[in-house]
């Protein structure tokens, strides 16, 4: 299948790479050392326009396809994973369900400075005994008539102190296992809200992570995301259109890792020739390539089903698999192709290897996508 760009599609690619490149590129290696990304690069992706991509321009987005955000996800992505998470959850896990189940009244609040990048938003299901198995939720928010009162801990939260608002998934009635799960809005600062020391990270080391808890805070009904009962539903459907973002954040570090194995294939000289001359580079290469096209064509897919209107979980689950899988393999190969030089973190490669790790962990690990996956092909 061929996926033909428009000039709109393929102006955002540019702007991204243009982005990447001048903006993201000069102290990528002083992030992921410090593990600090400051506060006026998030303020300028967000003049840019990433942070609200898909957004409709009334509350502050950019009003684009899923396949723009994918392919601007793309590029950021190449050089610095630690950015286009922030991204990814900002854009997929945060204003996507605002916009899509939030009041009029949250849209204004909360989706409008989330989408234009004033604020960024952090999305929360993850507990220290509940990642994978997202049902098993702890925290709670109990049904105080006028307020929920909101109490747990969730963990390994991107954008944690970052963030000024917050979509927290809680239990309100046990009872009701999945079904008595809420999704509620959290600000930054609401008494009882403590955010935990950083994590000190493999990779995505400039992003942003964080233990959250909840001590009898008190969130207004009014902060509640659909109706009574829909926040573990509203979670799955969140992640189904985040596993996209995550598939072309894989399939970036990927690329990324690739274009820089080619280019020092061509320059570094071993036995009297290039390395890329020698069959044992040379095949590599043809690996990653094939492998990296593959990906891409699965990521486009799932975005172009998005953009159609058709359900996406089945190929947003089948992108994020398979481009995670391809990062990985890929970036040990890039390391593997830079010789001692791969080791050393001026080459790039190192950290694309360390930060391809997680887009097989994040927003479902790939034995989810695998649950995802067989379960909707056995059920055709
Ligand atoms: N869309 C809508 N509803 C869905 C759905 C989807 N894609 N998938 C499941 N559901 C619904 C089901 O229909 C069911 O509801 P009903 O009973 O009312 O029909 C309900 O959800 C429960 O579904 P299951 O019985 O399938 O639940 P399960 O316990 O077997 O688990 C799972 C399903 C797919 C494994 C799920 O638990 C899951 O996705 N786990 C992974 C969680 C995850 O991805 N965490 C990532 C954290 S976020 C993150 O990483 C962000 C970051 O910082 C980058």
């Amino acid at each position: 299948m061929e996926f033909s760009l428009s000039e709109e599609q393929l102006m955002i690619q540019q702007a991204a790479k243009d982005f990447a490149q001048n903006e993201l590129l000069p102290d990528v290696i002083e992030r992921d050392e410090t593990q600090k990304f400051p506060d006026s690069l998030v303020k300028k992706m967000g003049e840019h326009g990433f942070m609200g991509m898909m957004v409709n321009a009334n509350y502050g987005g950019s009003g684009l396809d899923t396949l723009s955000y994918v392919l601007a996800m793309e590029e950021l992505s190449k050089i610095d994973a630690s950015a286009s998470v922030m991204v990814s959850v900002n854009n997929s896990l945060v204003c996507w369900g605002l916009e899509t189940y939030g009041t009029e009244e949250q849209k204004q609040k909360y989706l409008t400075p989330l989408a234009s990048g004033k604020i960024i938003g952090a999305f929360c299901l993850s507990e220290p005994e509940a990642g994978s198995d997202a049902t098993s939720q702890k925290t709670t928010a109990i049904d105080k008539g006028d307020h929920y009162l909101l109490n747990g801990t969730k963990n390994w939260i991107t954008n944690g102190n970052q963030a000024e608002v917050y979509i927290v998934i809680a239990q309100t009635d046990r009872d009701k296992a999945h079904r008595g799960i809420n999704a509620l809005i959290v600000e930054k600062g609401m008494e009882g809200f403590d955010i935990g020391p950083k994590e000190n990270k493999l990779g995505i080391r400039g992003s942003d992570t964080h233990s959250l808890m909840f001590n009898d805070v008190m969130i207004p009904k009014e902060n509640r995301i659909g109706a009574d009962g829909f926040g573990f539903k509203f979670a799955m459907k969140t992640l189904a259109g985040g596993r996209i973002g995550i598939a072309a954040q894989a399939l970036g570090i990927a690329a990324g890792a690739y274009d820089l194995a080619l280019q020092y294939s061509k320059q570094r000289k071993a036995f009297g020739t290039e390395i890329s001359n020698h069959q044992a580079i040379a095949f590599k290469l043809a690996d990653m390539h094939t492998k990296i096209q593959a990906a891409r064509h699965l990521v486009y897919q799932a975005a172009c089903d998005k953009d159609a209107g058709k359900d996406y979980t089945l190929s947003g689950a089948m992108a994020k698999l398979y481009a995670s899988e391809v990062a990985m393999e890929t970036t040990i190969e890039a390391v593997q192709i830079h010789g001692g030089n791969g080791y050393v973190k001026e080459y790039h490669v190192e950290r694309l290897m360390r930060d391809a790790k997680i887009t097989q962990i994040y927003e479902g690990t790939s034995e989810i996508q695998k649950i995802v996956i067989s379960r909707s092909i056995l059920q055709d």
